[in-house]
């Protein structure tokens, strides 16, 4: 088949990498002419498992080129996938159309006969209407409007997407139906788990999938805090409700609170498009208050423990990207707590092993060191943030060396409180009774 993947980003170059793997052309569109430049040369403009030798690979076999030209890419394709960013508007929590309406405009200019136009961005229910008005503005040309929303993690994208637990495609037209059908028959073929169905039904379902998910991870959250309180440690209580197979032992790890580019902005334009109808996700609503919450815990934490203020402190913060194997420090909870301490007078350095240039690129007050252990070196506290695999192994004897003062603070709760304690550390987790109280 031929396809056209409009937006380049860690959707649209998975999905098109990754549809090009199984046979199909792929042509990739993005706006950013130094991405486009980049990719042409196979070099991945993102941090991504595996990503990179699947971008070569089918570059090389000529099935996956790029370009800046929408107009380039769409005439003769089978199949155009929109995969621009929605982020999160100025009003209200409202996803930001901006991106999907103009994409959805230079697809209806540049069709030259029938195709399936899919969204796999993150849409608000009704985007398919919205789409499909604005393409027929442009276009006399026939084709259809689907949604196959897309439910890959950065950090296992690649694996997600070649081996998707559930594929979702929303049409209202039985051509549309059959192409995408055919279009994932490959990626499924042990277990057909393909599910059709009306659009809004699809399109509604993303929100729900992230919305269910920042709930249980509020939930955790607040009942780790609930937990220190009680004298409880909530880990036991975590593979306690775990084994009940009603719940399931995922997404129950309480935390720092969640960020990335998804859950904050999914769980707004859930809100939103609920008081649009004059309906409530009041579960979801206290979902987002309380990780606005978590979000200032490790912080506080630490000004308490240094009486306040932290001027003259040097504070070590492990971890930036909003979770390991990725670079995307989209609302991650490291920069909220860098925050922080920065305005409580602290000294600051950083270290993560994917997301340095995305920080660097903000220009926060906030030094960058090489490697975990110089983050370390002269620090009065170290604060771990995103629980990379390399920061459950660290060396805690030389990391105690490089400290000036031994307090540490586990927001993923990684290491072993006894363990931790006996190289001399002050430990301070999420849940597990180490507060004073
Ligand atoms: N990142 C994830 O883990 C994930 C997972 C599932 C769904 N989603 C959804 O997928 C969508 C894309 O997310 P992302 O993280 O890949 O976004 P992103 O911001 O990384 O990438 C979007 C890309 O689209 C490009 N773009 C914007 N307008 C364009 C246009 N008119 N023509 C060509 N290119 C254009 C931008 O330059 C950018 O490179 C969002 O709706 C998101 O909610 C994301």
């Amino acid at each position: 088949m031929r396809l056209a993947v409009i937006g380049t980003g860690y959707v649209g170059l998975v999905a098109g990498a990754g549809f090009s793997d199984f046979g199909n052309d792929v042509v990739c569109v993005d706006l950013d002419a130094a991405r486009v430049e980049r990719m042409r040369r196979g070099e991945i403009p993102i941090f991504e498992p595996r990503l990179e030798e699947l971008v070569k690979r089918n570059l090389a076999a000529g099935r996956l080129s790029f370009t800046t030209r929408t107009a380039e890419a769409v005439p003769g394709a089978d199949v155009v996938i929109l995969a621009v960013g929605t982020p999160q508007g100025e009003h209200d929590g409202a996803a930001d159309m901006r991106y999907i309406d103009e994409a959805a405009r230079e697809v209806g200019r540049a069709l030259d006969g029938f195709a399936v136009i899919v969204t796999k961005s993150t849409v608000p229910v009704g985007t398919a209407d919205r789409i499909r008005a604005l393409v027929a503005a442009e276009t006399t040309h026939p084709f259809a409007v689907a949604s196959n929303p897309e439910f890959l993690k950065e950090g296992d994208a690649v694996n997600d997407f070649m081996k998707p637990d559930r594929v979702i495609l929303g049409v209202d037209d039985e051509r549309a139906a059959r192409v995408l059908r055919n279009l994932y028959t490959p990626f499924v073929r042990i277990n057909d788990r393909i599910m059709v169905m009306d659009i809004r039904s699809a399109e509604l379902t993303k929100y729900a999938a992230n919305s269910m998910l920042a709930v249980r991870i509020s939930f955790m959250n607040e009942l780790a805090l609930l937990a220190e309180r009680v004298g409880a440690d909530i880990e036991k209580v975590r593979k306690g409700i775990g084994s009940d197979p009603r719940i399931g032992p995922k997404f129950l790890f309480p935390g720092p609170g969640f960020g990335g580019s998804c859950f904050p902005k999914d769980i707004r334009a859930l809100a939103h498009t609920a008081r649009q109808h004059g309906a409530t996700v009041e579960v979801v609503e206290a979902a987002e208050r309380a990780n606005n919450r978590q979000k200032r815990v490790l912080a506080e934490r630490i000004k308490a423990r240094f009486g306040g203020a932290l001027a003259g402190k040097r504070i070590a913060v492990w971890g930036l990207a909003f979770k390991p194997e990725t670079d995307d420090i989209r609302e991650a909870p490291a920069l909220t707590l860098i925050a922080e301490l920065i305005e409580a007078g602290a000294t600051v350095v950083g270290y993560d092993p994917a997301a340095m240039e995305p920080v660097r690129a903000l220009g926060l007050a906030l030094e960058l060191a090489p490697d975990m252990y110089a983050a370390a070196e002269g620090a009065h506290a170290l604060a771990l943030v995103t629980e990379w695999k390399q920061f459950r192994g660290a060396d805690l004897r030389r990391l105690r060396a490089a400290m000036a003062e031994p307090n540490l603070f586990d927001g993923r709760n990684i290491w072993d409180p006894e363990q931790v304690r006996e190289h001399g550390f002050h430990y301070t987790a999420i849940g597990r009774g180490t507060l004073p109280r």
